[in-house]
């Protein structure tokens, strides 16, 4: 299958890319390169016959269209977005103009691309989404989120997302475009870039700096290994059914302390400290207004249609990640100078 991605050169968008090429697809990885992405990402894919990158806006649908007619996709998978919840607090308006605005020039330059193949049944639109989207549930552990679980987005990233999702669904349902959804709870794993929680917590370890932990840490969030969730997108691409939604968790609720505890532990084990442990690190700091409780993922569609469940628990995804880190300091050194990396954000509310 020819695959565009959107996105490609960010966190998730490079893992689906490196896995895609994996698995004998080819890829077109269109990205407009935003502070978030790095190219050393895909730098194992990037001289694969099989491989091929746009450096494009998907605001711009001049560029879109182009790249469209040239590399005649047989489905895209869109994950081009801004992604981080503290800078849409500070900023939201450029969450709007690329989430939104964005998904709606994907939208339109697949439907004309499509609509000029004669409609084939067998093209897919795939929007990656998150489960931020359902808004925060209460603790009891037999609630969770489900594909008809009511949306109620809370953050200017999270309502960015929902409205995506809208204009996905209003696509199928307006214009027939075959389109598949998904959902996904919070990915941690290699490439992850240095300003979202798992990376922060091990770098600030090694560096001997406080490993902030917002309000009392007890949100909990149901953490997926990025490699596994390309995984899952993957299948949902290839036998998931047109306009629908599929859910993808890790079946690994954590607290957001318990988390930190557990990166402490893995690395006084990988790479122990003179003396004490990295928990001696764990600094509370002042909450991100409006945070989300519990997220957590009912994983059933996934496990019975498509026969998808995560390979690794959290205590191996973390053990891999942290490991990743450690071997990888050429690629998160110079990601650590880019704008915004490193200081609190989300505080302007
Ligand atoms: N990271 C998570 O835990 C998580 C959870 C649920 C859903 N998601 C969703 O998955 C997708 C990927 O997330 P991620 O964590 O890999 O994000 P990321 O921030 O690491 O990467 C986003 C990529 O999109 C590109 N991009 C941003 N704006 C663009 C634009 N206007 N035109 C073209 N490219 C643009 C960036 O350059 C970057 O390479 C997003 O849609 C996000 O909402 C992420």
């Amino acid at each position: 299958m020819k695959l565009l991605v959107t996105g490609g050169a960010g966190f998730i968008g490079s893992a689906v890319v490196r896995l895609a090429i994996a698995r004998g697809h080819s890829v077109v990885n269109l990205d407009a390169l935003t502070y978030a992405a790095c190219l050393d990402n895909v730098a194992s894919v990037a001289d694969h016959p099989d491989y091929a990158f746009e450096q494009a806006d998907i605001r711009d649908r001049a560029a879109l269209d182009r790249i469209f007619a040239t590399h005649r996709p047989d489905a895209v998978m869109h994950l081009a977005a801004e992604s981080h919840v503290d800078r849409s607090i500070d900023g939201p308006a450029d969450f709007i103009a690329t989430n939104v605005t964005g998904t709606l020039q994907m939208l339109e330059a697949a439907r004309a691309y499509w609509t000029a193949q004669g409609k084939p049944a067998d093209f897919r639109f795939h929007h990656i989404s998150t489960d931020e989207v359902f808004g925060s549930l209460p603790a009891d552990p037999a609630i969770k989120f489900t594909e008809t679980t009511a949306y109620d987005p809370r953050s200017p990233y999270a309502a960015s997302k929902a409205g995506s999702d809208h204009l996905v669904r209003a696509w199928h349902e307006t214009y027939g475009l075959p389109v598949v959804l998904t959902n996904c709870s919070n990915n941690y794993g290699p490439y992850h870039f240095p300003e979202k929680l798992v990376p922060v917590i091990i770098l600030n370890a090694l560096a001997g700096k406080p490993l902030p932990i917002y309000g009392d840490g007890s949100n909990v969030r149901d953490w997926l290994y990025v490699e596994d969730h390309a995984d899952a997108l993957l299948q949902v691409i290839a036998k998931g059914a047109v306009g629908r939604s599929y859910n993808i968790g890790g079946e690994n609720e954590r607290s957001n302390l318990d988390l930190v505890q557990m990166l402490c532990a893995i690395l006084d084990d990988l790479r122990p400290k003179a003396s004490g442990s990295y928990a001696d690190q764990i600094s509370f700091v002042p909450d991100r207004p409006g945070h989300d409780a519990r997220y957590a993922i009912d994983p059933r569609r996934m496990r019975d249609e498509l026969g998808w469940r995560p390979s690794v628990t959290i205590d191996q995804g973390l053990r891999l990640t942290a490991q990743w880190y450690l071997a990888n300091e050429s690629w998160w050194r110079p990601l650590q100078a880019r704008q915004g990396v490193g200081t609190r954000l989300g505080t302007k509310a």
